[in-house]
């Protein structure tokens, strides 16, 4: 059969790109394939929305939203409960990492013991990245500890030692504020002490999330380190660009946060991209409601209907972001507190941006 009769009619318009030659992450026992990781996001990353983004494939590691081990261990002695947010985690598909944040050793050590052992989870992930007051100021933990190395050192390796083989990483930005780079320190550090991978965020903790993620300062960091497999995080809202990091910085591997809130489907795109297929679009409009309306479902049978509701309005707009008349959305959902109010808003919304031309995201409407 001639070649042109074989190819899909895509193959045929859009030829395949030659494939990115990146190899899997390999974090002791398990690999990361492809190294395209969701991050952990406190309020989003939840069980509901760890499946969609499982339905869509091509992640490599999905990671929950952080715990605090402080009181994961009170829940624990006094009430023989876990966080809320381990719910589902014991039976999820594998590979799952979880995150946890705390200034005290032992405190991480006995939680990470228990999420090796007991939820035989994949991955034990530390958070020395979170820039919130509550977690820094409040509780000296998160980005806080970027301020000391060694003690980030003495963490993982209490850490790595308590977990059993299972492998331990760590999570930070550049450093805590532009006058206190630490990155490269800590990386040391947390190679010296056994961790399996680490990830950098490329802005330091007084930034938030203003100007953008430095690229040049992730890549200054995987080179200071010899073995440590490093992952690159931060601004990646493009497949096309998650592939170009993973070319150009020479990190071993991708994390992408908010732009797969909007997009869960993102991570099955930077893969196609990575096997040198095309990317494959967007869904439609309307399979993108009906994404909405699954992760609605998801997220209800989880929390209920009332709780569901609520929680969703911010996931909606999450979804709508990009898409022409976010705006007008997300004032509308943000009002709704019922599942019939929720439907009718998201019903309503998406055949209405369609017929105003716009076929995908970040396009404009074909008549003003
Ligand atoms: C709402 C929200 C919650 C977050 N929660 C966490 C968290 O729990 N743990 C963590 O390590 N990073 C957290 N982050 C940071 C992200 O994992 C990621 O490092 C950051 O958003 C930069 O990546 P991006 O540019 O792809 O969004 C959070 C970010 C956002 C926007």
């Amino acid at each position: 059969m001639p070649d042109r009769e074989r190819a899909g009619w895509y193959d045929v318009i859009m030829p395949a790109a030659p494939a990115v030659p990146v190899r899997p992450l390999v974090l002791g026992s398990v690999v990361v394939d492809p190294p395209v990781l969701q991050a952990p996001m406190a309020g989003y990353t939840n069980y509901a929305y760890r499946q969609v983004v499982r339905e869509f494939g091509g992640a490599g590691l999905l990671a929950t939203e952080m715990i605090a081990a402080r009181s994961a261990a009170w829940l624990e002695t006094t009430r023989g409960e876990h966080p809320d947010r381990l719910w589902g985690v014991r039976e999820e598909p594998r590979p799952l990492a979880v995150q946890m944040w705390d200034n005290d050793p032992d405190n991480l050590a006995s939680v990470g013991r228990r999420l090796a052992r007991d939820f035989r989870v994949s991955v034990v992930d530390l958070n020395f990245g979170c820039p919130v007051r509550q977690v820094t100021e409040k509780a000296h933990s998160g980005s806080w500890l970027l301020r000391d190395p060694a003690r980030v050192g003495t963490i993982v390796r209490r850490v790595v030692e308590a977990c059993d083989g299972v492998p331990v990483t760590a999570k930070i930005r550049l450093g805590c504020a532009e006058t206190c780079h630490t990155a490269i320190e800590v990386a040391q550090r947390v190679e010296e002490a056994g961790a399996a991978c680490l990830t950098v965020h490329g802005r330091v903790a007084s930034q938030f999330f203003t100007g953008r993620a430095d690229w040049t300062a992730i890549a200054a960091v995987k080179r200071s380190v010899s073995r440590l497999p490093v992952v690159g995080n931060g601004d990646i809202d493009t497949p096309e660009i998650a592939v170009a990091r993973l070319r150009e910085t020479g990190v071993d591997g991708v994390m992408i946060a908010r732009e797969a809130l909007a997009r869960p489907w993102i991570f099955s795109q930077v893969a196609a991209l990575l096997r040198g297929e095309p990317c494959p679009p967007d869904p439609s409009l309307d399979a993108q409601r009906d994404i909405v309306l699954h992760h609605y479902d998801l997220v209800c049978r989880r929390f209920g209907v009332s709780r569901g509701t609520l929680l969703m309005r911010k996931f909606a707009c999450a979804y709508a972001q990009g898409l022409p008349g976010a705006r007008d959305f997300r004032g509308r959902v943000s009002r709704v507190t019922t599942r019939v109010e929720f439907l009718d808003v998201v019903r309503d919304h998406f055949p209405r941006i369609a017929s105003a031309g716009v076929s995908s995201r970040h396009a404009e409407p074909s008549s003003a």
